[in-house]
């Protein structure tokens, strides 16, 4: 290992880093793409080279997200790989760790590609994503009537302009969202037809108000498949953002209903997704949940104070964090409606959890209970967990529209 340099990356690096990640990965990144190229953050990319040779690299993302009650910057931290030549030498380990010591922002996340990689470095999986596959035979029409002027069809060039405010309503409802610039927006909507995989090209369907104001658009595409019993087409929803039940109920039932349609497919819902509510026949929804963010707080006072909570509540958290020696210690956490402070402090511990704990409960969807019931959260002062459990915990679901 000694021979092995972490440092940042360069600008004229985008090409061998792009190597060592999609060969990591084993795609084909295909021809050199100029997007690709300028979303590029060299600054906030480190390397691992042997000689002069690049041999692993991870990156972090300048993007904000959605927090209970809150849009806070958050590091998303993508291109996790190292050359197969030499893994399990640590490599990955330096990379992450330095990366987690240095980011600006007091949180980091990540889409994990393997679960068994990231809770060594304070990462904790805290938000699920719902996958489904829709019997559009069985699962019967939602039966709402759609006001005639409320749905319509805009171009990717309408959808960049109209798109990004609907989106940032969307994070003041729901904690999880990652913010687009303008330059992230054009990666989402891009359509290369080598990238279709036989479906047609990608649709934009936007719910309007009374008003004439979009409220809600779904991102679908569709695809033939013509049985010898007749047609079994599939609508593939990518996105779905509703501002509203009218908006959420209107874009359903145009999904549910499409002519010549068997089966929808839908991932990364939230968890908490109210569609069964609209259908007759919700075990037509086959539905799978898998974890998607992963959460690392990096900064424990600042992380804690850059969210909203439910309760108030007044608790003494003894916390450890093996890589980050300033989140290790005591910090009260004061909770007064709006207002909330969190100090380090010598009063005796309420609670005792890890860096962990509090990355999977961030968001709101996940308990400190389930991690008391495993000994991970210790409770010294009785009732000090259900009150601190109940001030984290967040009404509404996260979802992360998209892996980044
Ligand atoms: C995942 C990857 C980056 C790890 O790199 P690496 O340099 O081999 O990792 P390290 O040597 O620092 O490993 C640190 C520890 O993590 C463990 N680990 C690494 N990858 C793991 C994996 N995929 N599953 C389980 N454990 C893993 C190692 O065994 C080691 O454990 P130890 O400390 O108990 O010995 C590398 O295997 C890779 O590029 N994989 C393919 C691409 C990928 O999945 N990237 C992640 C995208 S989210």
């Amino acid at each position: 290992m000694t021979d092995i340099e972490v440092r940042a990356a360069g600008a004229d690096e985008w090409g061998a880093v792009r190597a060592v990640f999609s060969g990591a990965m084993m795609f084909d990144p295909g021809p050199e793409d100029e997007l690709d190229r300028q979303l590029f953050e060299a600054e906030r990319t480190l390397v691992a080279t042997d000689g002069a040779e690049v041999v692993g690299t991870v990156m972090a993302l300048t993007r904000d997200l959605s927090v209970p009650g809150a849009v806070v910057d958050a590091a998303h931290v993508t291109g996790v790989g190292v050359r197969a030549t030499h893994r399990r030498r640590g490599v990955m380990s330096r990379l992450i760790g330095r990366q987690l010591r240095d980011v600006p922002e007091a949180i980091a996340l990540l889409w994990a590609s393997e679960s068994a990689i990231y809770g060594r470095f304070g990462y904790a999986a805290c938000a699920w994503s719902t996958d489904y596959e829709v019997d559009l035979h069985r699962v019967g029409p939602t039966n709402d009537r759609v006001r005639p002027d409320a749905l319509g069809v805009l171009t990717a060039d309408e959808a960049l302009k109209e798109l990004p405010s609907v989106l940032r309503r969307l994070q003041e409802q729901r904690p999880g969202v990652s913010g687009r610039s303008d330059l992230r927006w054009q990666k989402r909507l891009r359509d290369k037809p080598e990238h279709r995989n036989g479906s047609i090209a990608r649709q934009i369907l936007v719910h309007r108000d009374q008003d004439g104001a979009i409220d809600g658009y779904a991102l679908w595409r569709g695809k033939m498949n013509w049985l010898p019993v007749g047609p079994a087409n599939e609508v593939q929803l990518e996105e779905l953002v509703a501002l509203d039940a009218t908006a959420y109920r209107e874009l359903w039932q145009y999904l549910l209903t499409m002519d010549l349609s068997s089966k929808l497919t839908y991932g990364h819902a939230a968890l908490d997704e109210p569609l069964q509510q609209l259908v007759n026949t919700p075990t037509a929804l086959d539905r799978r949940i898998s974890e998607s963010l992963w959460l690392r707080v990096t900064d424990v006072s600042r992380a804690l104070q850059q969210r909203q909570y439910v309760v108030p509540v007044d608790v003494v958290l003894d916390v450890t964090d093996g890589l980050i020696e300033a989140n290790t210690g005591r910090f009260r956490l004061t909770v007064d409606g709006s207002s909330v402070t969190c100090q380090r402090t010598e009063d005796p511990a309420d609670l005792s959890l890890s860096v962990t704990e509090l990355g999977a409960i961030y968001l709101g969807e996940r308990s400190l209970a389930e991690f008391a019931a495993t000994g991970r959260v210790v409770e010294h002062t009785p009732g000090a967990l259900y009150r601190t459990a109940a001030a984290f915990r967040w009404p509404v679901s996260p979802v992360s529209l998209e892996i980044f």
